[in-house]
């Protein structure tokens, strides 16, 4: 997407559509005005007739300005309400804006609200990558990609400097984004682990991250056996993937990020009916936002040192498959009674958080689409928080809160902890029903030793069965921005 500053008025500039921007109840004021008197009150009469009011997430389009204008045709986008209004609004609107021209137009001119105050182009020009997103690479007619591109008209200071500056990073962020979805929407076959792995690679060798990956003999060789067992009903190759972003200047601190990446979840011998069986190839929404994170660093050059890890297998029912009644020994020693082949995001994590506490890192994130449970107590659009933590958990409840994503946090539960307790091992792999998304919690603590870590379920957020205002049908990217955010304070 190229971005270019115009300083052209908003009745002079040529482009196909110009976007404007409203706060609810301030009706036609403004910029808004001078077009309307432009165009003889057609937008006042839009407006009228559609009932809008500036609704965050909303807009109108006049379809065309009849030559009484530079532009062809005009967005009138809802800012909401102007208390609280900022970047979380501007990235919205850049959201909707795509969303409503991707199709039909190529350049796009943005009032000079959008501009006025550092950081608003970052925000509106996120949204537009994140808006302008489709996934049809398997529609036999599909279209090619986006061909959008931003005019942004500033009457004050924006800088050709700031401007490159701002859709820079809002650039990294969101094809990262969209890189996310990419993966997450692939269907299973393609998307295998050594699929996700190569992936992994390429994207350590355009960023200059280092890059390990870890296939079957090394899995064994290194005791990895919950990924082993995971793996074992399945004739795709499992593999463990450590990425890691080294700052030029020494690393303020070292965090772990860890992603649960089961690249299609049938459930195993405790099998999955039909109906929850079907988008199980969203099962590795986790591993894919790490993967997207380690994406973005290169180019927003945090002072941190950030590990990246996933553990990426399928989970099915060859002659192989790990049954009920196996015993497990983990990466770091400790025995996982399995009671169900359904609960395997937890027992891959098991290897993957064990390895990130020996990483020293001062923080462990992990992000795993782990529990339908989290689901029924958070709804579809919530991620649960679960932490050892309370510092660390505040801190990224504010990131989310920051990059737009609901995240609520979930505590733990020592009166729970014996659902999880077993006969015969250290621990089983699943409780009773209730509180079944912080027993799948309480199940990780076991592996990060005393490091401060943090888990995020993001079992419902991750996938959208519907097309939501702010974000596709199908994967959603959810996890990228919080964690950039709570990294980077971007
Ligand atoms: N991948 C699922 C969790 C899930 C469910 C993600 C729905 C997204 C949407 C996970 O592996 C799973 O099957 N969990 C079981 C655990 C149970 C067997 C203890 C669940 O939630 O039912
Ligand atoms: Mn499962
Ligand atoms: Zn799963």
């Amino acid at each position: 997407m190229k971005f270019i500053i115009g300083k052209e008025n908003i009745k002079k500039v040529k482009a196909d559509a110009l976007v404007l921007g409203m706060l609810k109840g301030e009706g036609l004021s403004g910029d808004l005005k001078e077009m309307d008197k432009a165009l003889g009150g057609e937008l006042k009469t839009l407006v009228e007739s559609e009932k809008f009011e500036g609704e965050e997430g909303k807009a109108v389009l006049l379809g065309s300005t009849f030559g009484r204008a530079g532009v062809k045709r005009v967005l009138v986008v809802g800012l909401g309400a102007k208390r609280g209004f900022g970047r979380a609004a501007l990235r919205k609107a850049g959201i909707v804006s795509a969303k409503r021209l991707r199709k039909s137009s190529a350049s796009i001119a943005f009032g000079p609200r959008f501009s006025n105050k550092p950081g608003y182009v970052k925000a509106l020009s996120e949204g537009l990558y994140l808006g302008a997103y489709e996934f049809n690479k398997y529609k036999t007619n599909g279209e090619g990609g986006s061909r959008l591109s931003g005019i942004i008209l500033s009457s004050d200071g924006l800088t050709e400097k700031r401007l490159a500056t701002e859709t820079g990073l809002a650039r990294a962020v969101g094809e990262s984004t969209n890189l996310v979805r990419d993966l997450v929407n692939e269907p299973p076959v393609y998307m295998t682990p050594t699929r996700l792995a190569e992936i992994a690679a390429g994207i350590a060798e355009e960023g200059g991250l280092k890059c390990e990956i870890f296939g079957p003999e090394e899995i064994d060789r290194r005791g990895m056996r919950g990924i082993q067992a995971v793996t074992s009903g399945s004739d795709q190759e499992p593999r463990f993937i450590h990425l890691t972003y080294e700052p030029s200047k020494k690393p303020a601190k070292t965090i772990a990020i860890v992603g649960k990446g089961i690249t299609f979840d049938s459930g195993g011998l405790c099998i999955k009916p039909a109906d929850s069986m079907r988008t199980m190839k969203m099962d590795m929404a986790g591993a894919a936002a790490v993967l997207g994170v380690m994406k973005a660093l290169p180019a927003l050059k945090p002072r941190v040192r950030v590990h990246g890890l996933v553990a990426s297998c399928e989970n099915m029912t060859g002659p192989g498959a790990y049954k009920p009644d196996d015993v497990i020994r983990a990466y770091n020693g400790k025995t996982i009674e399995v009671i169900n082949t359904d609960a395997e995001g937890r027992i891959v994590l098991s290897d993957a958080l064990s390895y990130a506490a020996e990483l020293k890192a001062a923080e462990i994130v992990d992000m795993a689409t782990l529990t339908g449970a989290c689901i029924v107590g958070l709804g579809l659009y919530t991620a649960g928080l679960m932490s050892n933590d309370a510092k660390l958990a505040g801190k990224i409840l504010e990131a989310s809160r920051e990059a737009g994503e609901k995240i609520w946090e979930l505590p733990l539960d020592d009166e729970l902890r014996a659902e999880i307790k077993s006969d015969v091992a250290d621990i089983k792999n699943a409780g009773s029903r209730w509180g079944g998304a912080i027993t799948a919690a309480m199940f990780l603590e076991n592996f990060v030793g005393e490091t401060p870590w943090a888990h995020i379920d993001l079992a419902g957020p991750a996938y959208a069965e519907r097309e939501g205002e702010f974000y596709p049908k199908g994967g959603t990217g959810f996890g990228v921005r919080t964690m950039l955010d709570y990294r980077l304070g971007l």
